[in-house]
């Protein structure tokens, strides 16, 4: 048994490759090698309406890193303690977030696309949307990870 002790400490930004030539810029990102976590899942947020916010809520298991493909945003974290704000707008560096960190994406600037590379395909059971039930389960024994 353990508790999900994540804070807003162990998300931090990864610098990712680069390759650059005349003709523009590259960056892969690889399972393990790019990002600490095998990617189950890439998916991609754009068309974002001026003054919207994404995210909400919290995962479980899952963890993930984003990244700011074009454009600029912030992502608010917060791990029911500590609160932290981190700006995006570089394609060549990435957020990795852990599991049990509550996260919003705010302030989108114009034609901003977020990429997002995740350890767990789509599961609605591995999200917490309610703040009150993300503090309880920030308080929580949990059981062990398999
Ligand atoms: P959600 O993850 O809440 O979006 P965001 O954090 O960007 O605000 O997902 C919004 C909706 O899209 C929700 O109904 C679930 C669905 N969805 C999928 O079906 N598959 C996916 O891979 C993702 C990320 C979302």
């Amino acid at each position: 048994m353990k508790k999900d002790k994540s804070t807003v400490y162990d998300c931090h930004i990864i610098k990712l490759s680069q390759i650059e030539s005349a003709t523009g810029k590259i960056t892969s990102v690889s399972s393990t090698l790019d990002v600490p976590f095998d990617i189950k899942r890439v998916y991609y947020l754009y068309d974002i309406p001026g003054g919207e916010k994404r995210g909400g809520h919290a995962h479980k298991r899952l963890e993930q890193v984003i990244v700011a493909a074009s454009g600029s945003f912030d992502v608010l974290l917060d791990d029911g303690q500590i609160k932290k704000s981190i700006n995006l707008n570089l394609p060549g560096y990435g957020l990795r977030i852990r599991p049990g960190i509550w996260r919003e994406l705010v302030n989108f600037s114009s034609g901003a696309v977020v990429i997002a590379v995740a350890s767990l395909i789509y599961d609605e059971e591995d999200y917490i949307r309610d703040y009150q039930e993300f503090i309880k389960f920030k308080t929580a024994i949990l059981p062990k990870a398999e």
